[in-house]
């Protein structure tokens, strides 16, 4: 789940314009065209301690620091998935989906995280035995393997992210999962949304390991380990599976859709300089070989203003350029809301941070639909924006949304906000396919069902399926998007009737 870091700075918009609400498209979706929904590991599994799993960061920070967490909840138990995982194949089978995205725990399968601290049999169990019926019921998986639940032992031992070690650690893995479940696996993800892991992880403190005590310095080391453990995974798979497995592995990227304020050249530049620092950060990378150089530049010369013998953004060889560069076989782009950009002065030198190397003003329009997350306005057309300029920025890749979706404070079955949420993004992703040629092929919901919202506990509901967390059966009640979710996936349309 997305869930940005944003430094708001919540000023009426006054001259924003307001988007007048388009007839929802009447095309079909592509022959081919693959809808899914997603969940993650920590998030729904619950079985945290049993059958031999190892603990991880989130079981951790939840169990040590609960006041960080809505009413100190956390994923001990959640949707109970991991004793429940038959109930939530029939599902996916009720919505009638393409394929299901979800995650591998790390320490379910590694208890330790290292390679050498043994494989956890039951563990693989547990995937296998989902992938096999997932087999059975004609569902196809997409495997996370990073959805930030890094075992506890990696973070204590070598600092997690923030050491070079921990890309070997993660690239045995990541071969190993390979090896146990590739057979029957067309999409692998290496990370989902590093801009998350690395901003909230190691800056703001917003995620697991809920480090924030070197600001503008941790998030960019995390940011290259991750990128370097992303490339290693993407060769050995590329190397040693993809022959004789044919699947495809990419990296999920998330933004919101960043609009500029007004049509001054300076807002469109400062629109364009954050989705450089936030998609661009890995998705560059991954395509071109190097960081974004709005990045090297302003990173590189305020680190010199602040007295630092080099810049706070490492950089990479030559060699780990050429490494890097076309690791990724898809492009995932989870997106959910937009924000308005305006140019401002850059921020004075200071204590660095992320915020002030990019130096922008954010907002929101107010006539924008909230949500019950406080970073998610609906904005369906921020949807084909974004998809464009993943196309004209990173040469017309496929693109597949790896995730979507709306929140709100649960115990609503009638969701009519989620429906029409899910009708008018995929309106606009329809604008984009057909419209602006961009080469989408697959769209997943978040989220199959209710879940741990990470720092918002179990207060934000992103579920098409409701779940009853102090029922100790944890029952899953389809919402009435269920229904309209299923419609889609019959008629590939999102009106009574389309056009061929
Ligand atoms: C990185 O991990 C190694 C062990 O592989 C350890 O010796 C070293 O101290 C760690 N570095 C940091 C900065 O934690
Ligand atoms: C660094 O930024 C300052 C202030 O914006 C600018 O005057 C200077 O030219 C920049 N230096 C480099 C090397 O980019
Ligand atoms: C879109 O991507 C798929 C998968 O890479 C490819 O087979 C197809 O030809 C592409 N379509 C277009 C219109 O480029
Ligand atoms: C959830 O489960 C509890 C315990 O079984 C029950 O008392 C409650 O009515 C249920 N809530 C809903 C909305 O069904």
């Amino acid at each position: 789940m997305a869930s940005l870091e944003i430094y708001y700075t919540f000023i009426v918009c006054l001259f924003c314009f307001s988007q007048t609400t388009l007839a929802v498209d009447n095309r079909k979706f592509p022959a081919g065209f693959k809808f899914g929904v997603a969940t993650a590991s920590y998030q729904i599994e619950g079985g945290w301690d049993e059958d031999g799993k190892g603990e991880n960061i989130w079981d951790h920070l939840t169990h040590v620091s609960p006041d960080l967490i809505n009413h100190q909840s956390n994923g001990d138990i959640s949707c109970d998935s991991y004793h429940k995982y038959k109930t939530d194949v029939a599902l996916l089978k009720e919505l009638g989906v393409d394929f299901y995205r979800f995650s591998l725990s790390w320490s379910r399968i590694l208890p330790t995280g290292y390679i050498d601290g043994g494989i956890n049999e039951p563990g693989v169990a547990y995937y296998e035995n989902i992938l096999d019926l997932l087999e059975e019921n004609g569902i196809e998986p997409m495997i996370t393997l990073y959805h930030w639940d890094l075992p506890q032992p990696l973070h204590e031992n070598v600092g997690g992210w923030l050491n070079e070690t921990t890309v070997d650690i993660f690239a045995n893995y990541a071969r190993l999962a390979f090896d146990l479940f590739g057979d029957r696996v067309k999409y692998w993800v290496t990370f989902n949304e590093p801009l998350s892991i690395c901003q909230q992880g190691y800056e703001t403190g917003g995620k697991a390991p809920a480090i924030s005590d070197n600001p503008g310095v941790d998030l960019y080391i995390c940011g290259h380990m991750v990128l370097k453990s992303h490339a290693a995974a993407y060769h050995i798979y590329d190397k040693e599976y993809k022959p004789k497995q044919k699947g495809k592995i990419s990296i999920v990227i998330n933004t919101n859709w960043a609009e500029p304020g007004s049509d001054d050249a300076k807002d469109v530049e400062a629109a364009e300089r954050t989705l450089q620092f936030r998609f661009g950060w890995f998705a560059n990378p991954i395509v071109h070989g190097n960081y974004p150089q709005v990045m090297i530049d302003r990173i590189g010369n305020r680190s010199v203003q602040e007295g630092f013998t080099q810049s706070r953004l490492p950089q990479f060889t030559d060699e780990e350029v050429e490494s890097i560069k076309g690791t990724y076989d898809y492009i995932g782009l989870n997106h959910y809301s937009t924000s308005l950009i305006k140019w401002r002065e850059d921020i004075e030198i200071g204590e660095p941070s992320s915020s002030k190397d990019m130096s922008v003003q954010e907002s929101i329009d107010f006539s924008w639909e909230t949500s019950a997350s406080y970073w998610l306005f609906v904005v369906p057309w921020g949807m084909r924006k974004i998809s464009k300029w993943v196309k004209d920025t990173y040469n017309n890749p496929e693109i597949i949304i790896t995730e979507n979706g709306y929140s709100d404070a649960g115990g609503i079955l009638d969701d009519d906000r989620r429906i029409n949420y899910i009708r008018e993004y995929l309106s606009s992703l329809l604008e984009a396919i057909y419209d602006d040629e961009v080469n989408v092929t697959g769209y997943t919901a978040w989220s199959l069902m209710d879940n741990f919202e990470w720092f918002r506990g179990y207060a934000e509901k992103f579920g098409l399926y409701s779940v009853n967390f102090t029922d100790p059966e944890r029952p899953r009640t389809p919402k009435a998007s269920v229904d309209y979710y299923k419609s889609i996936l019959t008629t590939r349309c999102l009106v009574e009737e389309c056009t061929e």
